[in-house]
């Protein structure tokens, strides 16, 4: 089964049990609270996640995703985890501004 991997959460393991829904559906699924806070609208990049390993087998970048890059405000290395499909397994950071003050991270 396709996985995401959340590097900075312990190596959590988050199983993708769809393609066609975005990584913070499945994410929250595990329980893993993840910063969202336009209500996964696409509409902010608090729900940005660092993609360390296997972008490739992602969904193509939505519009939301396409505007903040262009902006400036979505790194090549980042997807919004609200916006973004997962065909294949990938590894993820949660970066620093994005973390929640009630999660412990592991670095
Ligand atoms: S939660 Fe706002 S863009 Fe994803």
């Amino acid at each position: 089964m396709v996985k995401i991997i959340i590097e900075n959460l312990g190596q959590k393991e988050v199983p993708v049990t769809r393609t066609d829904e975005p990584a913070l559906r499945h994410i929250q699924a595990q329980g893993v609270d993840w910063m969202h806070a336009c209500g996964a609208k696409g509409r902010c990049t608090t729900c940005r996640m660092i993609v360390l390993k296997g972008g490739e087998g992602m969904g193509p970048h939505t519009a939301a995703e396409l505007k903040y890059q262009k902006a400036g405000l979505l790194l090549q290395n980042e997807r919004l985890a609200c916006q973004a499909l997962v065909n294949a397994d990938i590894v993820v950071r949660v970066p620093e501004d994005s973390k929640l003050p009630h999660l412990k991270y592991t670095s």
